[in-house]
């Protein structure tokens, strides 16, 4: 069950965090894997990593935000693998700041990695998908992205047009046996979230009924479960990994 013997994946932001575990998880599950990130010596000794455990993995530097590069790096991959199983699309990036001091520029570099990154992707995983019939896209969002978050209007805006983008496109291609769902983490340990202050932290750990911080672990698997055969009738959604805290 939740095998993903045989297939194809490419995995970005899998330089750390997030990322890196889904990678780790979907190589376990028999999926060769593609880690991609900005950072080469991180995806690098990842994939090594893998290879080493007896998994199947290669990495590809990439900025996301470039699209042509982004474009070429999906299209070369499933004409050198022969196919392309699944997409996620977790590479993300917060610059935040209150609406009144937010610079365009903050405004633009994160929709254009956060959402425009994931257009790129998807737009170009899609054909090889439709080829085959069958695929699975998986974007990473946030429980931002569905309750907002004040000096996040960017993140949360960007997170928010991740769904929205998801949903037109399950719809677009649901005939084609292509699934596009996302993934709404709550708060996750990770690089993102180790800057926050104690006092910051605690408050936002009262307000989480499961009193603990997500591990990098609770996405991979859901992750897992999204690409696999059995989530076949799963689009268009959005699943919240969150301990309960958009519920409280
Ligand atoms: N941690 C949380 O609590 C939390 C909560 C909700 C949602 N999320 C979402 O989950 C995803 C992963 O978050 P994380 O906590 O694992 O973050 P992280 O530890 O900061 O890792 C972010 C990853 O994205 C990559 N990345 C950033 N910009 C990129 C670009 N332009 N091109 C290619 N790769 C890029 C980074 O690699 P390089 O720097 O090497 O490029 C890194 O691998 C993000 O989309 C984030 O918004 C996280």
């Amino acid at each position: 069950m939740f095998s993903l013997a045989n297939k194809v994946a490419i995995v970005t932001g899998a330089s750390r965090g997030i990322g890196k575990v889904i990678a780790q998880v979907f190589a376990k599950a028999g999926a060769h894997v593609i880690c991609v990130a900005r950072s080469e010596d991180a995806i690098k000794s990842l994939a090594d990593e893998i290879n080493t455990n007896g998994g199947s993995a290669s990495h590809v530097a990439c900025d996301i935000s470039d699209g042509e590069a982004f474009s070429s790096l999906i299209t070369g991959t499933a004409k050198e693998q022969g196919r392309l199983d699944v997409l996620v699309n977790n590479a993300g990036i917060t610059q935040d700041n209150l609406l009144m001091r937010m610079k365009e520029d903050q405004w633009d570099t994160v929709l254009n990695i956060n959402l425009k990154g994931a257009f790129h992707g998807m737009k170009a995983a899609v054909r090889p998908m439709m080829k085959n019939r069958k695929g699975r896209i998986i974007n990473i969002t946030s429980i931002v992205g569905l309750t907002g978050n004040p000096g996040q209007s960017n993140y949360a805006a960007s997170k928010a047009g991740l769904i929205g983008l998801s949903q037109s496109v399950a719809k677009e291609v649901a005939t084609r046996g292509i699934t596009v769902n996302c993934i709404a983490p709550g708060w996750i340990g990770t690089d993102m979230t180790d800057e926050l202050s104690t006092d910051v932290r605690e408050q936002f750990l009262s307000r989480i009924p499961a009193n603990r911080i997500g591990s990098p672990e609770d996405i991979a698997y859901t992750a897992l479960f999204l690409a696999s055969d059995e989530a076949s009738y799963i689009t268009g959604q959005t699943i919240t990994v969150d301990g309960g805290r958009v519920i409280n």
